[in-house]
């Protein structure tokens, strides 16, 4: 069973974080979200204190998104809004693909639906085999730069915050998401079929998921309302966590 944050009542929101990151941040949209909702942010299968995808197959975000469909059906949560950054995003894509009668609402953060390029793919298994070696901490120096716009210093809190979980996530756990995104398969051809209100943000100046992505899903998706945050990244829940937390509660008025 995943670990997860559980807080408020109302209609069910769960929130999924990116890659090699854990529920931790969601701590203010959890705490603003839940005066109206319920909100669930679990770690996701093998990062922060969850356990590792069960060994029944190769790791895939539709193995991930059988565990958060588990923890769901355990916490008796039918229908629900998934909101998923970057790889939290794959996952959220592949939770809607399952059982798209129970995902009524669908937020795509700092994410994308195409799959890996060839090149992408091999340096992930390069980067995954490292971390067997190694552990996950040198990702912390090469990831952590790239996750923030020029508006977050690299001694500031938020860096630090998110540079040390990265330095912490587990080395089994990062492997098997690195595997699991190398092997997600291109939903692009999958988001016409979407119906419900569908959030996509991106944030001005994500440097590892072009904006012009979001464009591109917002513009596929028929009931997609697009929103780009100025003076954000990669990390647009922490970077300006007031205006991610304002788009996600207007997603949400218009999901419930
Ligand atoms: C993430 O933030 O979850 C990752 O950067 C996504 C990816 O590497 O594709």
């Amino acid at each position: 069973m995943l670990t997860y944050t559980a807080a408020g009542q109302g209609p069910a929101v769960v929130l999924l974080h990116g890659f090699p990151l854990n529920r931790s941040i969601w701590d203010q949209q959890i705490r603003q979200l839940s005066t109206r909702f319920h909100v669930i942010a679990p770690d996701l299968p093998g990062l922060g204190a969850s356990p590792p995808l069960p060994e029944d197959g190769p790791p895939s975000m539709a193995g991930m998104a059988s565990q958060v469909l588990a923890l769901l059906d355990r916490l008796g949560v039918g229908s629900v809004a998934v909101a998923g950054h970057s790889m939290g995003g794959y996952v959220a894509l592949a939770l809607q693909k399952a059982v798209p009668e129970r995902v009524v609402g669908l937020g795509l953060i700092s994410t994308q639906a195409g799959a890996d390029t060839p090149e992408a793919r091999e340096g992930r298994y390069a980067t995954a085999e490292k971390v067997g070696q190694e552990g996950a901490g040198f990702l912390a120096t090469g990831m952590a730069p790239k996750l923030f716009g020029p508006g977050v210093a690299a001694d500031s809190a938020v860096y630090s915050a998110v540079a040390s979980i990265i330095r912490e996530a587990p080395a089994g756990g990062v492997r098997a998401a690195l595997h699991a995104m190398a092997g997600r398969e291109d939903m692009r051809v999958h988001l016409v079929d979407i119906a419900v209100p569908t959030l996509v943000l991106t944030g001005e100046q994500d440097q590892l998921i072009p904006p012009e992505r979001s464009e591109l899903m917002a513009a596929s998706i028929r009931n997609a309302v697009l929103v780009k945050v100025p003076g954000a990244g990669h990390m647009p829940m922490v970077e300006q966590p007031q205006q991610v937390t304002e788009a996600l509660a207007q997603w949400l008025d218009l999901v419930f």
